[in-house]
């Protein structure tokens, strides 16, 4: 059985995740349905792609696919849900991309199969960790097809979803959290020389990705730190600092992020109540 694939919001990542399995030929552009806020958002992708079906509205593609991808924010997440509810069928496969929403939330409005997943940007590069968790409801088939979908955008780790949230800190934050890392070791360099920003990014960012690569090949930490850091030389004096002060660093930032999850978890808690206590 062909597998109709929906996706419902093609924002940054709605239009990554599509594009990359469409480019990498892991779906057929005629499995594929869209439904986004503002379709002409759209126009490049149906070029390249024209046997893609733009949906008529999120019911509509949610009485069509049998695999349904939601791409849109936490709070809008809720609000999709209690739309297409009723016109999902009972063995569609629910797929969330919505950071703060816990499954057990979007079983309130869809007790079937749901796997709850969370993409990165270094995806674009397929590369990096796609987390993923799923229900009880969803059979090893299911999870594995979804599951080898996204070996397309790198390595997939399935993990307890109580652990989602750190989790999330160290894969999808952590380009942006790896990226002011680099600029702040760069602007500190500027305060130290004449080097300029540019010159500063242009020596730490080969550096970065070279260090990745080692990595990659078999290095580890540990082996990185012997080759480098001799006892009694420079760089030791560098390691011995941010040993000192990354911790507490790490710590609260980590602490800040859960705090702000939590937060963000309650709202998406509150409106969803709110929904279904409207519902009759
Ligand atoms: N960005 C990341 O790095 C990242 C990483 C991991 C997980 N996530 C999660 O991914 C989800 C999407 O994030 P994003 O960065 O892609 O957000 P985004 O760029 O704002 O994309 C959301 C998309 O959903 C559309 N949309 C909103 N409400 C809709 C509705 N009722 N029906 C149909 N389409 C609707 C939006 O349309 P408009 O453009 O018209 O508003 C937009 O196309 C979020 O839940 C986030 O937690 C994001």
């Amino acid at each position: 059985m062909n597998i109709k694939t929906g996706f419902i919001g093609y924002g940054s990542m709605g239009s990554m995740i599509v594009q990359g399995l469409l480019d990498k030929k892991c779906l057929q552009p005629q499995n594929v349905s869209i439904s986004t806020r503002n379709p002409a958002v759209l126009t490049t992708l149906l070029d390249k792609y024209p046997s893609v079906q733009v949906a008529e509205s999120n019911r509509a593609l949610a009485r069509e696919c049998n695999r349904v991808l939601l791409c849109t924010s936490p709070l809008d997440t809720v609000h999709v849900l209690s739309e297409i509810a009723g016109d999902l069928q009972v063995d569609t496969h629910l797929v969330s991309i919505a950071a703060c929403l816990p499954i057990e939330q979007i079983t309130r409005f869809f007790p079937g199969l749901v796997t709850r997943i969370v993409p990165s940007l270094t995806g674009e590069m397929s590369s990096g960790v796609t987390l993923f968790c799923h229900n009880t409801a969803v059979t090893n088939k299911a999870a594995q097809e979804i599951e080898e979908l996204f070996c397309a955008f790198g390595k997939v780790v399935v993990i307890d979803e109580e652990n989602f949230e750190v989790a999330t800190d160290l894969t999808s934050c952590g380009p942006a959290l790896i990226a002011v890392l680099f600029e702040e070791f760069a602007r500190a360099a500027t305060r130290h020389s004449t080097l300029s920003p540019e010159q500063a990014r242009a020596l730490v960012i080969p550096t970065l990705s070279g260090t990745a690569r080692l990595l990659e090949e078999g290095y580890t930490m540990e082996t990185i730190l012997t080759r480098v850091a001799k006892p009694g030389g420079l760089t030791e004096e560098g390691v011995k600092q941010l040993q000192s002060d990354m911790p507490f660093v790490y710590d609260t930032l980590i602490q800040r992020t859960l705090a702000k999850y939590e937060l963000r978890k309650t709202n998406v808690i509150k409106e969803a109540d709110r929904l279904l206590d409207k519902k009759p």
